[in-house]
This record gives structure tokens, sequence and C-alpha cells, in this order.
């Protein structure tokens, strides 16, 4: 009897101490899969944008986007919005506009409706980031 309840209450503090580590780690929640995103990035992304220094397309290059401040290529027109945005591209301004590139940047010009699933903006994060250390 008392062995079992022990084993029950220890098996609820794990449950909890588990859920904690989930709700209140979301760097850890967020860590994607670089291969999935990379995949995304081909069928999502690559028709507008390469990850390629200086190659830009509909789109900016992306190359080494990741800790740096939006609307930074020379050669590349951006709109007003995202020039005056001040927009520093991290994990979480990534998933912001991945989720509605309009709302976070409201009169930008990326024409994406933006990416719903939560875990697939995160693997694509997660390939911008590992591209972005070279
Ligand atoms: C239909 C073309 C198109 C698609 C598809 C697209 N983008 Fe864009 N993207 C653009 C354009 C155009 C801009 C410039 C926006 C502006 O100036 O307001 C942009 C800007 C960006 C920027 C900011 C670049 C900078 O230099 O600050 C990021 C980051 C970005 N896109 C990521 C992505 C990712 C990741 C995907 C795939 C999920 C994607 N985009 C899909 C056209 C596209």
């Amino acid at each position: 009897m008392r062995h079992s309840f022990y084993q029950k209450s220890r098996a609820v503090r794990l449950a909890a101490t588990l859920l904690t580590v989930v709700t209140i780690s979301p760097a850890w929640a967020q860590q994607g899969d670089v291969t999935k995103g990379g995949e995304l990035f081909a069928t999502h992304c690559a028709e507008c944008h390469s990850m390629k220094e200086g190659k830009d397309k509909k789109g900016p290059s992306l190359f080494s986007i990741f800790d740096n401040k939006a609307a930074l290529r020379e050669n590349y027109v951006y709109s007003d919005a995202l020039r005056n945005s001040h927009i520093t591209w991290n994990a979480e301004s990534l998933g912001a506009y991945l989720t509605n590139p309009k709302k976070l940047v409201p009169g930008g010009k990326m024409k994406y409706d933006g990416l719903e699933s939560a875990s697939e903006r995160a693997d694509l994060i997660a390939y911008l980031a590992r591209q972005s250390k070279h």
C-alpha cells in the first residue's frame, strides 16, 4: 500500500516537473530540426530567397540573417516598412515574421501567407540559425 502510494506521488511529481520545464523554457521547446528546416526552406522560401551571400531573388539573400539587423543587404530594395522596423532577427522575431509577415511588418513586401505550424517554424529557424554560423 505504502509503496504504491510512494510510486504514484513520485510519478505525479515527475510529470509536474516535466510540465514546468516545457512551459517555462521556450528556448528548449523551440529547438527545431535543422534537416527538416532545410527541406521547408526549399519548398516554402527558396522561390524568393537564397542563402548565398549577395544572391538576391524576389526577396533578399538570407545569408547570415540570424542575430543580424533587418534590411542590411546593400543592393536590395526593401520596403520602407522593413527598413524602418529596427528588427533584429532572432528566434522570437523570426517566429513572429514567419507566422504572419504582414502583422510584424505592416506595409512590408514579403508576399508570404505564413507558416502555421509552430514546430515547422522552429525547424526553419533552426536551419536559418545554423546557416548563419559559418
Ligand atoms: C513570394 C516571395 C517570398 C517568399 C515565398 C518568402 N519571402 Fe521572405 N521576403 C520576400 C521579400 C520581397 C522580402 C523583403 C520584404 C520587405 O522589404 O518588406 C522578404 C524578406 C524576408 C526577410 C527579412 C530579410 C532582411 O534582410 O531583413 C526574412 C528573414 C525572410 N524574408 C524570410 C523568409 C523565409 C524564412 C521564408 C520561407 C518560409 C520566406 N521569407 C518566404 C519574399 C518572399
